[in-house]
């Protein structure tokens, strides 16, 4: 994968480590995630699946004690950079957890969030944007009759689709999902894991699962990370019919007790 030019790049990882206080969490990660594409993030429970992900948009700011080490470059600027402001990253890399997480608000609120942050007021402008982010997150058709209802009486696979509304509402560049599924049920997931496909025609996608079918059936290409180390990289086909290191043979075939 290290053979992506920078026009094929999104996220250029180099010589990334990564501390919790004294205990190491990634060790001297490199990597570059190409554009336009689905890239997971495989492991054991505990690998750094979440802290790698959440170097993309700094999340680990927020925790104490936590530093870091190398660069993380998005479309060629280094995100760690002392100038870059954090909150403007953060829009155009947008994040979506495990548990859904919509705001107590109604549908249409949840989605024009982050605009009226922006200062967005035109309601012309707003309303577009509610049926364009509800339509690129398969929400649309479910609730376009009930748009000023509470986002809460929504089922967990609908929030979870309205949370991802909410998140391309402001056109990210990069949308990173960390096990966005593992809280839905079979049905949604299928639903999720669809819609995951079709969002690579205009973001970059970067998701954490610990399911590794999951991984084979959205990504086009998958990192196996075991120890905060990045093991093997490569299209998603050669991880899982011929890994090259014996390491990530042993994940694949389930020789890891996880
Ligand atoms: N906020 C935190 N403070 C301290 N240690 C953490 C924190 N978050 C994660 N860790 C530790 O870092 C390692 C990697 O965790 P994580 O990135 O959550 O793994 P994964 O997502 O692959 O399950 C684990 O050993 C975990 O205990
Ligand atoms: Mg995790």
């Amino acid at each position: 994968m290290n053979y992506l030019s920078d026009e094929q790049t999104a996220i250029a990882i180099e010589n990334l480590n990564l501390y919790y206080g004294d205990k190491q969490a990634l060790d001297d990660v490199s990597m570059r995630i190409p554009k336009g594409q689905v890239t997971a993030f495989i492991g054991p429970s505990g690998c750094g699946k979440s802290t790698l992900l959440r170097c993309i948009n700094r999340m680990n700011d927020l925790i104490e004690g936590c530093t870091v080490e190398g660069k993380v470059k998005l479309h060629g600027g280094n995100v760690y950079h002392p100038k870059v402001d954090v909150a403007t990253l953060r829009r155009r890399v947008g994040m979506v957890f495990q548990r859904p997480n919509p705001f107590p608000k109604s549908i249409y609120e949840n989605v024009v969030y982050g605009l009226r942050l922006q200062g967005i007021k035109n309601s012309r402008n707003l309303d577009d944007a509610v049926e364009r982010s509800l339509r690129a997150a398969a929400l649309w058709d479910e609730v376009k009759d009930r748009l000023h209802e509470n986002a809460f009486g929504l089922s967990g696979g609908q929030q979870q689709r309205l949370v991802i509304a909410r998140a391309i509402a402001i056109e990210p560049e990069v949308l990173l999902l960390d096990e966005p599924t593992s809280a839905l049920d079979p049905i949604s997931t299928l639903t999720i894991e669809e819609l995951i496909n079709d969002l690579k025609t205009k973001y970059t996608v970067v998701i954490v699962t610990h399911n590794m079918q999951q991984a084979a059936r959205v990504s086009d290409h998958t990192a196996f990370i075991h120890l905060g180390k990045l093991v093997e990289y490569a299209d998603t086909d050669t991880i899982f019919t011929s890994p090259i290191e014996k390491q990530t043979e042993d994940y694949i075939t389930g020789r890891y007790a996880d």
